[in-house]
C-alpha cells in the first residue's frame, strides 16, 4: 500500500522541476508518446515510487506545459504492475491540482460501424476482473470508500471533445470500453462475448485510472483510437506492428484533437 506521504513525495519532485501548475493531465496511450514535444520535461526515473513503463512505444516522460501535464506512456497490469501501481500517479496529480484527465488509448474496434483509424470517445466502461486500485483501506483526503460511477466519463467532456473534433473536421466516433488484462490479444470467441455484453472497443489499459481518478473527484474523458479490428472481425491475425501503424498514421489527427480539447479545458483555469 502507498503511504499518503508516498504521493506527497512524488508530487513535491514534480513541482521542484516546473512553476507550471496546470490543471489538465493528458495520458498518452501505446504508440502515441511521440504526439507531443514540447514542455519541460521530466522522465518517471527523476519522481519517487513512479514505476517504470516497460511496454513498447511508452516513453517513460512527463512533459509540462502552461496548459497540461502530458504523460508520454503509462503503466499496464500486463507489466506485472498492480492495480495501485498503475494509478500511483493519479493522486500525485490530485495533490498538484489537475482536476480533468485525459485518457487515451489505442483498442481494437468491434462495433461494426468502425473503422481502423476512427478514434472514439468513450462513453463508459466495462471490467469484469474482481480487483481495482481502491481495494485496501481508504484513504478518505483522497475519496470516498464507495465512488460513484453513474458518469464514470464526463459528459461535460464528452460534449466539448465532440466540438472539438467537428471544429478540425473530424468525424468522432462513440462507444464502450471493455478492459481485458493482455497482454495476449483477445480471441474471437472473447470478441463475440465482449460484443453480446455491450462493448464496443477491446483495450488493455484507462479503466483502473478512471477508477482512481474518480475516486480522486477528477473528470475523466476517455478516448481510444481503434487500431485494428478485434480478433475474427476481420480475419487477419493482430500485430502490435499493425497498432503502431495505425497509431502513426493517425498521429497527426489526434494532435490535433488533443490540443484542441486541452486549450478549451484550460479556458477558465
Ligand atoms: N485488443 C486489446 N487491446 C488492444 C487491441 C485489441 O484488439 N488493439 C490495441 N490494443
Amino acid at each position: 500500500m502507498f503511504l499518503y506521504s508516498d504521493y506527497e513525495e512524488a508530487a513535491e519532485a514534480v513541482r521542484a522541476e516546473t512553476a507550471y501548475r496546470p490543471k489538465t493531465l493528458v495520458v498518452l496511450g501505446s504508440g502515441m508518446s511521440g504526439l507531443f514535444d514540447d514542455g519541460i520535461e521530466i522522465p518517471y526515473c527523476r519522481i519517487p515510487h513512479f514505476p517504470e513503463a516497460t511496454a513498447p512505444s511508452h516513453r517513460g516522460v512527463m512533459l509540462v506545459t502552461e496548459r497540461a501535464y502530458i504523460m508520454c506512456g503509462r503503466f499496464h497490469y500486463y507489466e506485472g504492475y498492480s492495480p495501485e501501481e498503475i494509478t500511483f500517479y493519479i493522486p500525485v496529480m490530485k495533490l498538484l491540482g489537475v482536476e480533468r484527465v485525459i485518457l487515451t488509448n489505442a483498442a481494437g474496434g468491434i462495433n461494426p460501424s468502425y473503422s481502423i483509424g476512427d478514434i472514439a470517445v468513450i462513453s463508459d466502461h466495462i471490467k469484469l476482473s474482481g480487483d481495482s486500485p481502491l481495494r485496501g483501506r481508504n484513504d478518505s483526503r483522497m475519496g470516498e470508500r464507495f465512488p460513484d460511477m453513474t458518469e464514470a466519463y464526463s459528459c461535460r467532456l464528452r460534449e466539448l471533445a465532440y466540438e472539438c473534433a467537428a471544429d478540425n473536421g473530424i468525424d468522432l466516433k462513440t462507444g464502450v470500453y471493455f478492459y481485458m488484462g493482455g497482454p495476449q490479444y483477445e480471441t474471437p470467441a472473447e470478441i463475440r462475448a465482449i460484443a453480446a455484453l455491450g462493448g464496443d472497443l477491446a483495450g488493455m489499459s484507462t479503466v483502473y485510472e478512471c477508477i482512481a481518478a474518480r475516486h480522486c473527484a477528477m473528470e475523466v474523458l476517455g478516448l481510444s483510437c481503434v487500431t485494428n479490428l478485434a480478433a475474427g472481425i476481420s480475419d487477419k491475425p493482430l500485430s502490435e506492428a499493425e497498432v503502431a501503424r495505425t497509431m502513426s498514421e493517425n498521429s497527426e489527427r489526434l494532435r490535433l484533437l488533443l490540443n484542441s480539447i486541452i486549450e478549451r479545458t484550460a479556458e477558465n483555469d
